[in-house]
């Protein structure tokens, strides 16, 4: 048998231990595995390479993907998945694992319904793939918020001023909140804002005005931090420091926890493959590795809001003019 392999969409740290494992696996197992360069677009342009041990020896630590992405309009036609598909069928690849998130994952179940037997394996640092409890670059992209955070703080507990100080936080997260809610509650910022919940700008900017200092997060989704700082200009007064993380949270050294996650999963996808096993992409429910099928178009998985009250709970409870309140208005 011979797998092919490529990693699509948006990079995630942690990509490459995942074709890393992949191509380990299939080495273990006796199975030939080709690496495909920049996702489905290469796919398109027949851009293959043999993968064997030695040329992912030294790629568990690395950030980004080695065999590069894209997102590739000219494969969602007709045209180009017919392509894809006998590209693959000359270069004799029978199976194909995609690591990427819900895009490439689109693009997966198509081919597989083509008969090509494909298993995913999501990468991105979203964590929004419904049906499993976590995807390869999260852990990352929420360390170095964490980290961010940290730094900040050092700072904002450490320079005493006439006037309270403000930093607002940017992270990543187009459409949805998990990367804020989890570092919100991770970090302790001041108040966190995702767009899943509409931010009572009041109650944040009176909070503002009698603390010393506030660490306020928010997702790039949630309208992002340059808007949420001139709002607080606006009704405060007061110039907040703004930081957008941007790009920084997607880069860099892939967290152990992320190297594992990839290296479970890359296993996995291979093993599935040699089963027989199509259409489904590897994730982790209750800590375990299992088959989910890919989810329905624009379906993402909903944020923990569960962890978002808390850390506005936990926040709002430990400064330095707290009132229970706003702990009283928001639920349980
Ligand atoms: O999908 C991951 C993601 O990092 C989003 O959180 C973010 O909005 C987007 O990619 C940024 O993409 P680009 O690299 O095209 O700016």
């Amino acid at each position: 048998m011979r797998i092919g392999v490529l990693t699509s969409g948006g990079d995630a740290p942690g990509m490459n231990a995942a074709i890393r494992a992949v191509v380990l696996q299939a080495a273990r197992r006796g199975v030939e595995v080709i690496g495909i360069r920049r996702g489905y677009e290469g796919l398109l342009a027949g851009e293959f390479c043999p993968l064997g041990p030695a040329d992912v020896r030294d790629i568990i630590g690395k950030g980004g993907t080695f065999l590069k992405c894209t997102r590739s309009p000219r494969f969602r036609t007709e045209a180009g998945l017919e392509e894809a598909h006998s590209r693959l069928q000359k270069e004799g690849i029978e199976a194909l694992v995609v690591i990427g998130g819900d895009g490439s994952f689109r693009g997966a179940a198509r081919l597989a319904a083509l008969g090509i037997q494909v298993v995913g394996i999501p990468g991105t640092i979203d964590n929004d793939i419904p049906g499993t409890e976590t995807t390869i670059g999260f852990d990352t992209a929420v360390s170095v918020v964490v980290e961010t955070i940290d730094r900040i703080k050092d700072t904002a507990t450490s320079l005493v001023t006439a006037e309270p100080r403000v930093f607002v936080v940017e992270v990543m997260g187009r459409d949805l909140g998990a990367i804020a809610a989890y570092s919100g509650l991770a970090s302790g910022a001041d108040w966190t804002i995702i767009p899943e919940v509409p931010c009572d700008l009041g109650t944040m900017c009176s909070s503002i005005e009698r603390s010393q200092y506030s660490v306020i997060l928010v997702a790039e989704g949630a309208g992002g931090a340059l808007a949420v700082a001139q709002e607080i200009k606006a009704r405060v007064g007061i110039e907040p420091r703004v930081s957008i993380l941007g790009h920084l949270q997607r880069g860099g050294v892939p967290t152990p926890a992320d190297r594992v996650l990839a290296t479970r999963l890359g296993v996995a996808a291979v093993d599935f493959l040699l089963t027989g096993g199509s259409g489904k992409y590897m994730g982790i429910v209750r800590g375990e590795v299992q088959a989910i099928d890919f989810p329905a178009e624009g379906v993402k998985k909903d944020t923990d809001l569960g962890l978002y009250w808390l850390a506005m709970h936990f926040a709002s409870a430990g400064r330095p003019e707290h009132t229970l309140t706003y702990c009283l208005n928001v639920p349980a």
